[in-house]
């Protein structure tokens, strides 16, 4: 079944709950591409009321948090993020009937941004994305649960690390620190992301076009 087919039964189900649709899979393999994809889709059909887009990327720790826990080396690993206060927004902006202000995730100054993003009162349909959604430690398995539908976005290794490249280019790293970084931290977080593979919905294949 395609994602677009998935969601729209379950927007059709619908009573007055909202819709939470998470979005998981290893860095580099597609996950914030399509989840705004779906959100710029669902937005420009029913409005931009319709959908609140929630990245788990602006709970990212600040770096000057990161210091301090001596963790700055792991950045990107399940406990450099504020999982409880991921979980929490999750669960707020779910039974919300006011705005709710998300964080947003600076790449270039690798910094999140308070209150980025506005979640509408009115929307039916959140979007949140991010690796660790359906991991079932340190603190993150309580998301699961909150999730109506979980979509995996599968992308085979090479392609991922040839995408995350760039990235790590742009942020300073030489090519031995990026061939570092990859084996010791994206690859260790990739595997544990692969881990949650079979609790999702739906598997996408994340090296064709989107919807
Ligand atoms: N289906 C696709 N086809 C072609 N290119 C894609 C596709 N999905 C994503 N990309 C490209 O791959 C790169 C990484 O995509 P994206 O940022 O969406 O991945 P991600 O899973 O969110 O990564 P991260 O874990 O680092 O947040 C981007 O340059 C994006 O344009
Ligand atoms: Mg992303």
């Amino acid at each position: 079944m395609s994602v677009l087919a998935d969601l729209d039964d379950a927007l059709a189900a619908r009573t007055d709950e909202r819709i939470v649709v998470g979005v998981t899979g290893p860095p580099g393999s597609g996950k914030t591409t399509l989840a705004r994809t779906l959100t710029e889709y669902y937005r420009r059909l029913h409005g931009d009321g319709f959908v609140g887009y929630l990245p788990m990327d602006g709970f990212h720790l600040s770096n000057t948090v990161l210091t301090q826990l001596n963790r700055s080396d792991r950045k990107g690993a399940p406990d450099t993020f504020d999982v409880d206060g991921y979980v929490a927004l999750l669960s707020r902006a779910i039974g919300a009937d006011r705005n709710v202000y998300a964080p947003g995730f600076d790449h270039t100054a690798g910094e999140p941004i308070a209150a980025a993003l506005v979640l509408p009162a009115t929307s039916a349909l959140i979007i949140t994305e991010g690796n660790y959604l359906a991991l079932d430690d340190g603190g993150w398995s309580p998301v699961a649960g909150l999730l109506t539908r979980l979509y995996y976005v599968d992308t085979p290794a090479n392609l991922r690390r040839e995408r995350l490249l760039p990235r790590h280019v742009a942020a300073g790293k030489s090519p031995e620190g990026v061939r570092d970084w990859v084996a010791n931290v994206d690859e260790p977080n990739a595997a544990l992301v692969a881990g949650t593979r079979d609790r999702a919905d739906l598997v996408i294949d994340g090296t064709v076009p989107l919807v």
